[in-house]
């Protein structure tokens, strides 16, 4: 379900008594002061739920096409009951901001100390909302199944305003420490997003030592760069659940290929020559030349990802080959035929449009059940790194380079044997430990011994959806 995309109300000094006065409403404290939210109520279960609590300056005006800015501290009391939406094309969202740089957040009531998972959207990096995940029914399980988690859904920048590579913005003044960056502002915005959830979550129930990123799709590929960026310092999350989408082909570009993607395509759509006129434009001229990109796209993405040499300084296959990625234990998945040509067909280009129609799918019971089943090996899985939980249907195994095993989520769970052979063997195999011993090639190849946990799993690709959306 969407919420309206409206900024979060400022309550000036008049209002805030009324506020005060009214209903014992959740209350979290941050260094950009209080926000209220709101509580949701299933079968005597309660969810607080705090949605568009901005998490950095908003990259508007001079900010745009700009790393992400750290907001001042304040005291201020903010309403956080609507959800932003950042700018996209499509007919069935509600209304877009530039200034969308907020998440979400959902906790048990008065939740204290627990596990967090931060969901990273997918849609090609070019369309979604952390708002389009209804995270209330995830939490909601994980309360009734004592395995309570806190989940924070967040925005990034997407399209042509999240990663836009330009040749006149890649200078010394675009990263820190005089380094130069361009076209991975979404990115950066996912790493702002984990650094203020880090300092804050605590007064929202979470705890910031035990984060666990994941995504579905664009989600999942972001994932996989958090995961191999020379950026993100170790200790940001403690483990990754890449839901699909863990190595596309081609998912990152060098810069060359990314400017003359982007950049050098966006300039003389809409007749600018300089980065003041570039910054000028109105988000409906950047929407109109964005289309024109991603129509030629098979996935329908504006820009992707880009090897920058700041936010990565190598594609995410040699990153994971070469060793260079954070040994977090990992649950990676893919979701049945996401790529299909018949879902590329149907949806015109983008396998994530398709979530839009399945809110109007019911669920069979035995689809419901294996929702329940995921819902409860991930939050095990975010509170422990084993995805198991007493008394699961079937028990999860770490991933061996002996059987190259994975689940198959289906509404018949089972663990099957070298379907992924080949791609596992050649990568994975790497850095897979085996009954807690990490291979020989993984301790020849990484200096540390850290063990470096996997599960893999293949899921029916309405089911993935569907569980994220509503069950
Ligand atoms: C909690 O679990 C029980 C049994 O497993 C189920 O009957 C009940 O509907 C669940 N409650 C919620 C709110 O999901
Ligand atoms: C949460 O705390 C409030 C205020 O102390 C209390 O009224 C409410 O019952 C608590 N809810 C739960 C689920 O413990
Ligand atoms: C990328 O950066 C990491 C961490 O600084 C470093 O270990 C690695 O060698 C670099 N890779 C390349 C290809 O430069
Ligand atoms: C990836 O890019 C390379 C070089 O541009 C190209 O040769 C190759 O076909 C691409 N692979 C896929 C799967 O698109
Ligand atoms: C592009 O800008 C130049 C200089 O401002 C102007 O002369 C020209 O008409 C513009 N072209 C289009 C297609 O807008
Ligand atoms: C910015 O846009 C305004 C209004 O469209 C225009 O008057 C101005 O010349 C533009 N500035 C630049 C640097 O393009
Ligand atoms: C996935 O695609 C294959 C063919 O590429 C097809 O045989 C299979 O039925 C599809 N599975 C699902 C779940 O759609
Ligand atoms: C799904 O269930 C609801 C409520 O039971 C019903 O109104 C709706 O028609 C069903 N939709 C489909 C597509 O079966």
């Amino acid at each position: 379900m969407h919420r309206k995309a409206v900024t979060v109300i400022l309550l000036n000094s008049l209002i805030i008594p009324i506020i005060l006065a009214g209903d014992n409403l959740p209350r979290a404290r941050t260094e950009q002061g209080v926000y209220i939210g709101s509580r949701s109520t299933i079968n005597d279960i309660t969810v607080a739920c705090w949605y568009g609590i901005p998490y950095a300056e908003q990259p508007v005006d001079n900010l745009r096409w700009l790393p992400p800015l750290p907001l001042p501290t304040s005291n201020d009391i903010n309403i956080a009951d609507t959800a932003t939406l950042c700018p996209q094309l499509s007919s069935f969202e509600p209304p877009y901001t530039e200034a969308c740089l907020t998440l979400n957040v959902h906790a048990p009531e008065n939740a204290s100390n627990l596990p967090v998972y931060v969901w990273i959207h997918g849609g090609s990096f070019t369309t979604g909302a952390g708002g389009s995940y209804n995270a209330t029914p995830f939490v909601i399980t994980s309360i009734n199944y004592s395995a309570p988690i806190v989940v924070v859904t967040i925005n990034y920048r997407i399209g042509l305003l999240g990663f836009l590579a330009d040749e006149a913005f890649y200078n010394g003044k675009s990263g820190v420490d005089g380094r130069r960056t361009t076209g991975n502002y979404g990115i950066l915005d996912q790493i702002m997003a984990l650094d203020w959830i880090k300092k804050n979550i605590r007064s929202f129930g979470g705890n910031p030592e035990e984060i666990t990123i994941g995504g579905e799709s664009a989600g999942g590929i972001s994932v996989s760069v958090l995961l191999t960026s020379p950026l993100v310092k170790t200790g940001t999350f403690q483990r990754a659940i890449i839901q699909s989408g863990g190595i596309w082909p081609n998912a990152t570009k060098d810069l060359q290929t990314a400017f003359d993607d982007s950049g050098n395509i966006l300039r003389p759509l809409v007749n600018c020559s300089t980065v003041e006129c570039l910054r000028n434009l109105t988000v409906k001229q950047i929407l109109r030349a964005q289309k024109t990109i991603a129509s030629k796209n098979i996935f329908g993405t504006a820009a992707t990802p880009v090897v920058d040499g700041y936010v990565l300084n190598d594609t995410i296959e040699n990153s994971y080959a070469r060793g260079n990625f954070q040994k977090v234990p990992v649950l990676v998945g893919s979701t049945t035929n996401e790529t299909s040509l018949y879902t590329c067909q149907v949806f015109q280009g983008s396998a994530t449009e398709a979530q839009r129609y399945f809110p109007k799918y019911n669920l069979t019971e035995e689809e419901k059940q294996l929702s329940i089943n995921m819902m409860r090996y991930w939050a095990n899985f975010i509170r422990t790194s084993n995805p198991n939980f007493e008394g699961s249907a079937i028990n999860w195994n770490t991933y061996s380079i002996n059987s190259d095993n994975d689940l198959v989520l289906d509404t018949a769970l089972r663990m099957r044997n070298y379907h992924y052979k080949v791609a596992c063997s050649s990568l994975w195999d790497l850095y897979a430990t085996t009954n807690d011993t990490p291979t020989s090639s993984a301790i020849s190849s990484t200096k540390s011994r850290q063990r470096f946990q996997s599960f893999f799993c293949t899921v029916l690709f309405q089911i993935i959806l569907c569980t994220f959306t509503r069950f």
